[in-house]
């Protein structure tokens, strides 16, 4: 249990790096490690999702080694990875597992899957009924963890996602680069782009049509190692954004953080509620990235809908944060995705934030928040639900009370963010 101390006397100052973006952090081990050549990657997230990905890879015979945020891969190929002896422990980790899955599904070994208690209780149907159409055969526990996968030879697809998921995409693309002939996949939403983005660069071809929803991947066997800097992640750069638009007096700068509009959907939501954000980009041949100063300002209430959700989909509890200090009502509808993620994010954010006496009304879907009524804590104990990202929110909340509370699970910030409290602390 960590005790957090409520009220700053100051606003947030200072220039912070945040650690690497965990999405392209996985990538770039799994791209590596199926590619010819070396992999060379730099300010690699060391969190312990991103470890997860790193240790299973290893256990299907890739040789990496990690110093600090640089990691290299010897990369084996397509056809060079191994059968492990033991279970693969996805420990948290969602985005590993659905993506393991789909490439995994098209080896020439079979392979179970283990992980922790929250991510066994997260569905795994929406990447094992998809990949069966491509002939995979994977055996799921009531379509949850533990899972087998019996790898063999696919064939292509031409797939609707039913759900806007990366992940599931994600899972799609790495099994269609085993098919015997090219597959479709069309999305619902357009959802985070890294898979796309980061195959072209190693080699792969896949591409995406002009109506934005639609990728045509090709078989393809040969992709070649790459060196790559890891851009910061927006989803972590996002609690400081927050913090610094809700503490009065606040002036922060984030160096270098990734800008790929997949993912910055929290920029977009702020300007519209009155946020004070400039954006300084610097031009790159991969990912965009850019500088970020953030001050505090007096906020307006939101509307956002289903549309407006896969580019803020892990920033949504500092939307509901936001909202709870704007001047008026704000309605989140559209977010059924956030009941199965680490926790059930909707139901977290509602119990947590009433302690606050925040002003929030849960809906199957999102939540409705009045800004307007003052806080006033009835409950100082906190509970992170074994979720990172609520951890955090809750740091963040924390900031905006007169009192102190406690948070239990606050550890749950290693997940993506180890550093999280001590980065705070820096700009307090
Ligand atoms: C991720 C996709 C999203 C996101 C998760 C990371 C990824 O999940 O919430 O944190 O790296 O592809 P979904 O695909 O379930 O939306």
């Amino acid at each position: 249990m960590k005790t957090l101390k409520g009220k700053p006397t100051g606003g947030l100052h200072g220039t912070l790096v945040v650690p690497g973006d965990k999405s392209i952090s996985h990538r770039g081990i799994m791209l590596g490690a199926i590619s010819e050549g070396t992999t060379k990657l730099s300010h690699f997230l060391t969190s312990a999702d991103c470890l997860s990905t790193l240790a299973a890879f290893q256990q299907l015979g890739v040789p990496i080694e990690r110093v600090g945020t640089n990691v290299t891969i010897q990369g084996v190929g397509l056809h060079g990875l191994h059968a492990s002896g033991q279970p693969l422990d996805m420990g948290n980790s969602g985005t590993t597992t659905r993506l393991i899955m789909g490439l995994l599904a098209g080896q020439n070994f079979d392979t179970t899957l283990i992980g922790d208690q929250s991510l066994s209780k997260r569905p795994m149907r929406r990447v094992s009924e998809p990949l069966a159409r491509m002939g995979a055969t994977i055996e799921t526990t009531d379509g949850h963890l533990p899972v087998t996968i019996k790898g063999r030879r696919l064939r292509a697809t031409h797939y609707q996602l039913k759900v806007a998921s990366a992940q599931v995409k994600s899972a799609m693309i790495l099994a269609a680069l085993q098919a015997t002939e090219p597959s479709t996949l069309t999305e619902l939403l357009p959802t985070r782009d890294h898979t796309e983005r980061m195959l072209t660069a190693f080699g792969g071809q896949i591409n995406t049509a002009a109506d934005g929803v639609t990728i045509t991947v090709q078989p393809q066997p040969h992709l070649f190692g790459q060196t790559m800097t890891v851009p910061g992640d927006m989803s972590s750069a996002a609690f400081f954004i927050t913090a610094a638009s809700l503490v009065p007096g606040s002036t922060i700068t984030l160096k270098d953080v990734g800008l790929n509009k997949t993912r910055t959907g929290l920029l977009d939501i702020l300007r519209r509620m009155g946020g004070k954000v400039t954006i300084s980009t610097e031009p790159t041949n991969g990912e965009p990235i850019g500088d970020l100063t953030v001050q505090s300002a007096d906020l307006k209430p939101i509307e956002i809908g289903k549309d407006d959700i896969p580019a803020v989909i892990d920033e949504l509890p500092l939307v509901a944060l936001l909202a709870a200090k704007a001047n008026g009502v704000s309605r989140i509808t559209g977010a059924e995705e956030l009941r199965v993620k680490e926790t059930d994010r909707i139901s977290a954010i509602v119990t947590e934030f009433k302690k606050l006496g925040i002003a929030i009304e849960e809906l199957p879907d999102g939540f409705v928040i009045d800004g307007r009524k003052p806080w006033r804590v009835t409950d100082p104990n906190l509970d992170a639900h074994d979720d990172h990202r609520i951890g955090m929110v809750l740091g963040i909340a924390a900031l905006l009370v007169d009192t102190p509370v406690t948070l239990t699970g606050a550890e749950s910030v290693g997940i993506s963010y180890p550093a999280f409290f001590d980065d705070l602390d820096k700009l307090l």
